[in-house]
């Protein structure tokens, strides 16, 4: 079986990781090819590096754009790759404009399309990642959900007879990383100047689109974050400098200490050496849940649900909402309730092989 993985943005590299790993010991043929919608070295080398995935078969080189002109320019560039490779599956991970080009350039050359974590939904028809997935999902041949939430959503939109739950490939690289850091194979992480490790610290995350397009909205955020009394380390994603410095917001302010994106295994150790998480991110939300941290989440809504359960995870869309409770929710301690396993076991990416070996004929 030779199969083609479309990746493009940090975390679909994450999610390559143990889908790449699952592949190394098999016969098939794993083809991996990087739109380069993400450039910059810390949202996309160090991935490459830090969790072993071999180097692109073939790199796009794509770069930023306008919707439109960024899932064009994959489409437009990713035909001649599939037509060449003539792979049994094309393999597309997550929401991003890179998974929705490559599901379009497979199906229209009757290439089946395999997608990796269908199903999820925000139900928030504003943001380009809901579009991005339920029409990814509607082209796909098969659909590889990681919850059973996922499979109940695909059921309700008539997709239940292409979909097989396989897990989470988070889980997978989120607890072997852990594991790795708790034995002392990584380097302690890069944290913001200011923040000491020894002391009480959160770990938060901005780039959403709704939160940080709009300036009044941004200057709101970064406030809340500003008055928490626990001192805030701000993994700034490019998209977020870009904007703060376009709008003339002040990152560092207040409790706020600004750092670079860290690399996934500088995450996952900054993660579990803080006392929560405040983020928009979806990934950062399970990563918290997986490892036992608090987390709060700036959206009105959450695509996984089951981080909820327990006040595991809570959704604050607007901090200032909520008064002064906003610093009780967002410092508040680990809840005492115990987390299920609703991701799966951690071995969702040999199932995705297994699962794609099976219908490739
Ligand atoms: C994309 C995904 C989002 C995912 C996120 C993770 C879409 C629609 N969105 O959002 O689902 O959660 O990646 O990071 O696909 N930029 C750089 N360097 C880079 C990449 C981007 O400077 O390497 C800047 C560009 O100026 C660009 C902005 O960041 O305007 C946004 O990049 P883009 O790829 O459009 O979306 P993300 O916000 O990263």
């Amino acid at each position: 079986m030779k199969v083609v993985s479309v990746v493009g943005a940090r975390p679909q590299l994450v999610k390559l990781a143990p889908i790449a790993a699952a592949f190394a010991g098999t016969a098939h043929e794993h083809v991996i090819v990087h739109t380069g919608q993400h450039y910059d070295a810390n949202l996309s080398d160090v991935f490459f590096s830090g969790l072993g995935i071999p180097d692109p078969d073939v790199h796009l080189g794509i770069g930023s754009g306008s919707h439109g002109v960024q899932t064009g320019n994959i489409l437009a560039a990713l035909d001649p790759v599939f037509a060449e490779a003539a792979p049994d599956w094309v393999l597309v991970y997550g929401d991003t404009n890179s998974t929705l080009a490559g599901a379009v350039s497979a199906v229209k050359q009757h290439i089946k399309v395999a997608h990796l974590e269908a199903g999820l939904r925000s139900f928030n028809r504003r943001m380009p990642e809901e579009h991005n997935r339920i029409l990814t999902d509607h082209a796909a041949d098969l659909l590889l959900a990681p919850t059973e939430e996922a499979m109940r959503h695909l059921d309700t939109e008539g997709l239940a007879r292409r979909s097989v739950l396989v897990g989470d490939v988070m889980v997978d690289v989120c607890l072997n990383i852990r594991d790795a850091v708790q034995r002392g194979e990584h380097p302690a992480p890069t944290l913001p100047e200011g923040i000491d490790p020894r002391e009480p610290y959160l770990v938060a995350t901005l780039h959403r689109p709704d939160n940080t397009d709009d300036p009044r909205r941004l200057t709101a955020l970064v406030e809340a974050l500003a008055g928490l009394s626990v001192p805030v380390a701000l993994l700034a994603h490019p998209r977020l400098v870009a904007r703060a410095e376009e709008y003339g917001v002040k990152l560092a302010q207040g409790a706020v200490h600004v750092g670079q994106p860290l690399p996934y295994a500088g995450l996952v150790s900054a993660v579990m050496g803080s006392v929560g998480v405040v983020t928009d991110s979806g990934g950062l939300q399970k990563e918290a849940y997986l490892l036992g941290r608090p987390c709060t989440t700036l959206r009105p809504e959450t695509e996984w649900v089951e981080t909820l359960e327990g006040g595991w995870n809570v959704l604050v869309p607007t901090p200032t909402d909520l008064g002064p409770r906003w610093a009780d929710v967002a410092t508040r301690p680990a809840p005492e309730a115990p987390r299920g396993t609703p991701y799966g076991d951690g071995r969702a990416a040999h199932r995705v092989v297994e699962v794609l070996a099976e219908r490739a004929g």
